[in-house]
């Protein structure tokens, strides 16, 4: 946020009513996400960060969603709502953010909902260049100007006009300057002006566009020409696409400048607002989500996709990991191919192997699960090694129970552990066990039947079988139309 004091008091309006009809879904437009926000955040997150406050967002389609998800997604910024029931166009849509700014005396800025790429930059240069204009817009100069309202100057000088592409005169659409859909103006300007703003042209709208004409009778307005990227609206799912890519460029570029090794910047994709430390390598295909923190020194796994996940310093994640709300310590090693679920806590230099699964899970310092195993509303303690095919059967159908294992405790391949059940420290559990009852501190705990041994056993049923194959007749009788079919017995015994 900006801590430059500023000289006038400044508020933004965003306009977010309409459906976006082009987008053929059910969702409004701007709840649609890019990296991990929806549309109408960034226009919003870039106008508090120019200082605007408060910032009113006009909502229209889907208003409860648009509104939830905005404040779920910026706790505590100043945000207002104003509902434009019907869309009557721009100029309609910010006469009803007037209500919303009662009192306010200042510059606002007019944003579109839809323009995820805008810079702060960009807004603090239209806002400084209004100087004591009544109205400062964006402009760019596109190759195909086609849906653009065209920026026609007045002889000598400033803007005198935009005409909508459908008021255009053919002369008037061979004009390659557009209106980029943002404006900075005087307030009470503003206000004075709008109600003089009618729907007399071709869409019957109420144009906020028609301002520039009526600034240019008296205070004037300015044309600020912008990059043509940032101000690229998002109106159909191809452009939804192509401005993910472009913020998910930008992020990598921030990341990559903060000393963040990134294999593929092509081939990765993180939500805004991620972090990553120095030195930290991100190999190709990695996916980082939601509110991730990556440390310093750490190695993330092609193809891993990480959500909500706390990585400390100096910890691996190897290829194709799936976490989500987990936190891996200090120097752990995870993957590949593992699984961390909400409230999974691997500890400092803890491994956990391929086709683990941890779930509400703490695994203390050290400790290593490294190969087919379910940990779910477990702890396990320091040093305390987890055999291969280890499973805690934590829920019985109704209700999750716990299972607490102590430190340096060894739990023997395929052991299931029927929660809750407690396994004390440097207590061994056998190979092939299944627990219904806790195990004392440094015991050992067998929970399997004996094995039986038959001596000649599997001799004498190859000789059986040879037996058969000279003389079928009489090993099979009435079966020789169907062809050989062991009997039930031996096939159970083989399998
Ligand atoms: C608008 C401009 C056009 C400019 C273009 C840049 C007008 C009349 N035209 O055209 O000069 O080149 O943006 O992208 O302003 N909205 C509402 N309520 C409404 C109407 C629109 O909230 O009643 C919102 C839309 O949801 C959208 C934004 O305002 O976020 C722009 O509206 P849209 O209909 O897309 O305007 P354009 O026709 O693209
Ligand atoms: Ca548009």
């Amino acid at each position: 946020m900006s801590t430059s004091p500023r000289r006038t008091p400044l508020a933004a309006i965003v306009l977010a009513a309409g459906k976006g009809t082009r987008m053929k879904t059910r969702r409004a437009k701007v709840l649609h996400e890019v990296c991990g926000r929806p549309l109408a955040y960034y226009p919003v997150k870039r106008a508090l960060e120019a200082g605007a406050d408060p910032v009113v967002v006009v909502v229209g389609h889907q208003s409860e969603e648009v509104e939830a998800s905005l404040r779920r997604h910026l706790p505590g910024a100043p945000l207002r709502f104003a509902v434009q029931k019907e869309q009557l166009g721009t100029a309609h849509a910010v006469l009803s953010a007037r209500a919303r700014l009662r009192g306010f005396g200042g510059e606002v800025l007019i944003l579109s909902g839809d323009t995820p790429l805008l810079t702060t930059e960009t807004l603090r240069t239209v806002i400084q260049r209004r100087g004591r204009a009544a109205l400062a817009f964006a402009t760019m100069t596109l190759d195909n100007p086609a849906g653009y309202g065209r920026v026609v100057h007045a002889p000598h000088g400033g803007p005198a006009l935009i005409v909508e592409e459908k008021d255009a005169t053919p002369e008037e659409r061979q004009i390659h300057e557009v209106n980029a859909g943002l404006y900075c103006a005087d307030a009470a300007f503003l206000w004075k002006t709008l109600s003089r703003v009618g729907s007399k042209n071709a869409q019957r709208e109420f144009y906020l566009t028609d301002l520039v004409a009526l600034a240019a009778e008296g205070p004037g307005a300015a044309a600020v020409r912008v990059s043509l990227v940032e101000a690229a609206g998002v109106n159909d799912q191809e452009e939804l696409s192509l401005a993910a890519r472009a913020l998910t460029r930008r992020i990598g570029q921030e990341l990559m400048k903060s000393g963040v090794m990134i294999e593929d910047p092509e081939r990765f994709d993180c939500d805004e607002g991620v972090l990553v430390g120095p030195d930290t390598i991100l190999e190709p295909g990695v996916r980082l989500r939601g509110a991730t923190r990556i440390g310093a020194g750490c190695r993330v796994g092609q193809g891993s996709i990480l959500t909500d996940t706390a990585v400390a310093d100096g910890a691996v994640v190897r290829p194709y990991c799936v976490f989500e709300e987990a936190v891996v310590g200090p120097a752990a090693v995870v993957g590949p191919f593992s699984r961390l679920r909400p409230g999974a806590d691997v500890g400092e230099g803890a491994h956990v192997g391929n086709f683990v699964e941890l779930k509400k899970t703490k695994l203390g310092k050290g400790a290593k699960a490294n190969h087919l195993t379910y940990l779910g509303d477990a702890t396990v303690g320091a040093g305390t090694n987890i055999g291969c095919g280890t499973i805690t059967c934590n829920y019985d159908g109704e209700q999750k129970h716990p299972t607490v294992i102590g430190e340096k405790a060894f739990i023997g391949s395929d052991a299931i552990l029927v929660a809750p059940i407690t396994v004390g420290d440097g207590a061994y559990v056998a190979a092939g066990s299944t627990l219904t009852e806790s195990v004392p501190a440094g015991a050992l705990a067998l929970g399997r039947s004996r094995q039986v041994t038959k001596e000649g056993w599997a001799t004498a049923r190859r000789a059986q079988k040879s037996a058969a194959v000279a003389s079928p007749a009489a090993a099979a009788p009435g079966r020789s139309r169907a062809g050989p079919r062991r009997p039930a017995r031996s096939r159970r015994a083989a399998g």
